[in-house]
This record gives structure tokens, sequence and C-alpha cells, in this order.
């Protein structure tokens, strides 16, 4: 997910870095503000991103920055304590993740429980599949 802002500089080229977004489009995706504890830890501590149609977006962090955790939240695994979530203009931020997930919002896990008949490239587009369906297997 694209967290780089146009004034955002690399070290050695001194040039803004992913700053094509059309500043009259509307985000398909809107995080905003959010607060995310897990137990007593407060994990994400105000989380702000934009993901646009026809944009790659990458969520870069060492490990134990809360990648994983901001995805379980936007998916409604985790619920934020403070924050709004909006696809497409609906909020999210309240729902299970169950109406999430109909709502066209998918997640592929990083861990090992995958199945080993698909291929990586179907393995990384489950969740379209089973809107379209299933995988016929
Ligand atoms: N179930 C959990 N209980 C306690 N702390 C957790 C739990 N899951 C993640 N954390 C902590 O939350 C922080 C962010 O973790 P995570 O979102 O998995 O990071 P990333 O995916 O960027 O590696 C880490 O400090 C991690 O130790
Ligand atoms: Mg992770």
């Amino acid at each position: 997910m694209i967290l780089l802002k146009p004034s955002v500089k690399t070290r050695r080229f001194r040039r803004p870095i992913l700053a094509e977004v059309d500043p009259m489009a509307e985000p398909i995706l809107k995080v905003e503000g959010i607060h995310t504890y897990i137990g007593k830890h407060h994990i994400l501590q105000g989380v702000s991103f934009e993901v646009y149609s026809g944009k790659v977006t990458v969520l870069l962090g060492r490990n134990g920055a809360g990648k994983s955790t901001t995805l379980r939240t936007i998916i409604g695994l985790l619920s934020p304590s403070k924050g709004t979530i909006f696809l497409r203009n609906r909020a999210l931020h309240h729902l299970k993740p169950y109406e999430i997930s109909r709502l066209g919002i998918g997640f592929v896990p990083e861990d090992r429980g995958i199945f080993n008949s698909l291929t990586v490239e179907e393995t990384s587009a489950w969740p379209c599949f089973r809107k379209m369906g299933g995988l016929g297997r």
C-alpha cells in the first residue's frame, strides 16, 4: 500500500517517488487515524493511507512494524479503538469480517496454511475467485 507522500525524497536521487496519484481521483480504500490494540498492547498508533484504483500499493516495514495488524484491522479480524476505514465510501470499521468480505475485499495471509494444489498466482488471487464462485476444484 502506498505510504509515501509526494514530498518524500529518496536519499540518493533527491526526487519525489510515487507521486502520480491523480489529485481528483477518489481512493478505493481510505484508512484514517487507525489505532488498534492487541490485548493491552497499543500496536497501531494513528495509521493513515489511501489506496487508488489502477495503482499497486505496497505497505513496507521491518518485522513487527504492524503490517499484518494493519491488514487484519482492515478486514475486521481486529477492531480499531479509534479511526475510520472506508471502502468506496462505505464504512468498514464497525463491520464483521464476513460483512467486509462480501463488500469485495480479500486477504491472503502469509502463514504456511496454504493449499498445495494451487499455484502461487492462484494462491494470491483466491479471494477474487471466491467472489466468482470458487476455483472449481
Ligand atoms: N497476538 C499478538 N499478541 C501480542 N502482540 C502481538 C500479537 N500479534 C502481533 N503482535 C505485536 O504487534 C506488533 C506488530 O506485529 P505485526 O503486525 O505482526 O508486524 P509485521 O506484520 O509488520 O511484521 C509486533 O510488535 C508484534 O509483536
Ligand atoms: Mg506480518
